[in-house]
């Protein structure tokens, strides 16, 4: 499966570094925006260079001259993960003022799977209006929100069940979580 993945500056850089993780075996061609990179070094000891081996390919955000830029390349999927307000916002009014926010716009035009992953609290209007734009389009909206009925135990467990959800939308099968059983 050929994936690209947008890291953006929201808070939850762990999510991404989690799925990259996961996708091993797939086409991963990565973008990081400048502001995601502080988040990562914020919240996490990985940097920049530690994930780059998680990926097949690693693009700037400035280059808009990419391949991936264009729809003639294809691919099966974008996840941007997390996905901060701004980009979403970004995506719903059209803007594509840089890599990942063009890769989303032909991702829409060529009726691609697209699933961003928001994180943010509480919702403004803006933004809930721009989440439902996207939604509305197809795109899945898949805030990080914990399952609290399956009971976990640790930040460990709440980043498998994003996680989990995130490769559930993909296709791609995985025990990251164990499903919901009646008590
Ligand atoms: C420590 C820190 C945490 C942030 N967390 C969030 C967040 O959880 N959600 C969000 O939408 N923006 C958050 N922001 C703001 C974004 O980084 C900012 O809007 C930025 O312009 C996003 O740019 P990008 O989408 O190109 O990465 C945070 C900023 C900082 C400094």
């Amino acid at each position: 499966m050929k994936i690209i993945v947008g890291i953006t500056g929201a808070s939850g850089s762990i999510l991404s570094i989690k799925l990259l993780e996961n996708l091993k075996g797939h086409e991963v061609s990565l973008i990081l925006s400048e502001n995601a990179k502080k988040i990562m070094a914020y919240e996490t000891s990985y940097r920049e260079e530690d994930i780059r081996n998680l990926a097949s390919k690693i693009y700037s955000n400035k280059e808009m001259d990419a391949d991936i830029a264009s729809g003639t390349t294809k691919f099966d999927s974008l996840v941007v993960v997390p996905c901060s307000t701004s980009t979403l916002s970004k995506i719903a009014c059209g803007i594509a003022d840089n890599l990942l926010t063009r890769v989303a716009s032909v991702a829409l035009k060529e009726g691609r799977n697209i699933i961003l992953v928001p994180r943010e609290t509480p919702l403004n209007a803006v933004v809930l209006k721009n989440m439902y734009t996207l939604a509305s389009l197809g795109v899945k909206i898949l805030p990080p929100v914990p399952a609290f009925y399956l009971r976990p135990r640790s930040v460990e467990d709440i980043v498998n069940y994003v996680v989990g959800k995130i490769l559930d939308l993909l296709g791609i099968e995985h025990h990251l979580y164990e499903p919901y059983t009646p008590k």
